[in-house]
């Protein structure tokens, strides 16, 4: 699904060059679950941004099922994000004004479906977080593990191919953070969904296919952990 070849992404500050991501490569296949984990500022948003398209490496590719992200021109870059990639994010970042059956509605919009059938089609995912409930809630009106939820609901509302988490349980206590990781991997596994989860949460591991952890731009899986570790 991904083949990610030398992919840097460099930013430029003032007088000095910062290699957010530096020369990674990976390959993930469809449905695989893929954990990251690393300090702050080693690269993994940065990295996440380039997965989902929502930036373009500054060298090396990569690739989405045959498809050069980097070479795509922005209209084809905002297609593939909208029916591909879901994005589930720290903040929730859910819209204020809309309640929760809202909220998951208009992560069905790049469907096009008849209102009807979308509202149904929400109803029944928040059913499946665990929020029957809590559909005519505002967000102000949730517990922060109930508002990370419904973007997970909102994430999946479109069927994407690839859902992408940054740090989705950072602003959850460990509980509840645990609840939020399970309800991804399950649905993850239900759905054959690829997963690519960036988290400080320990937890992780225990549901992901493969852990790898960023240091200063770069990417290193278990193997090469376990090497330097012995080292
Ligand atoms: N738009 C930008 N312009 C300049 N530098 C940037 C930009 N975005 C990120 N960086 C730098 O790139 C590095 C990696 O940032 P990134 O946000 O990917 O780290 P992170 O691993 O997600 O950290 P955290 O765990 O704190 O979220 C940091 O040194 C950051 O300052
Ligand atoms: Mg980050």
């Amino acid at each position: 699904m991904y083949e990610l070849c030398g992919v840097t992404r460099r930013y430029r500050q003032g007088p000095s060059v910062i290699a957010a991501v530096d020369d990674v490569d990976l390959r993930i296949d469809e449905g695989e679950f893929v954990a990251i984990t690393g300090p702050s500022g080693s690269g993994k948003s940065t990295l996440l941004t380039l997965l989902g398209g929502l930036d373009r490496p500054t060298g090396g590719q990569v690739i989405f099922d045959g498809v050069d992200l980097a070479r795509q021109s922005d209209r084809k870059l905002t297609l593939l994000r909208r029916h591909a990639f879901g994005f589930i994010f720290q903040q929730f970042n859910l819209i204020p004004t809309l309640d929760a059956l809202e909220n998951v509605e208009a992560g069905m919009a790049p469907l096009g479906m008849r209102s009807r059938s979308r509202r149904e089609g929400a109803r029944q995912l928040l059913e499946e977080v665990g929020l029957d409930g809590r559909v005519r809630h505002l967000p102000s009106q949730l517990s922060g593990g109930e508002q990370q939820r419904v973007a997970i609901a909102r994430a999946l509302a479109k069927n994407p191919r690839v859902l992408l988490a940054d740090e989705p349980t950072g602003n959850l206590d460990s509980k509840i953070g645990a609840e939020i990781i399970e309800l991804i991997a399950l649905f993850s596994e239900r759905r054959r969904q690829t997963v690519v989860l960036v988290t400080h949460d320990a937890e992780a591991s225990r549901y992901a296919s493969r852990t790898f952890r960023m240091r200063d731009g770069r990417l290193l899986d278990d193997a090469r952990l376990a090497l330097a570790a012995a080292l």
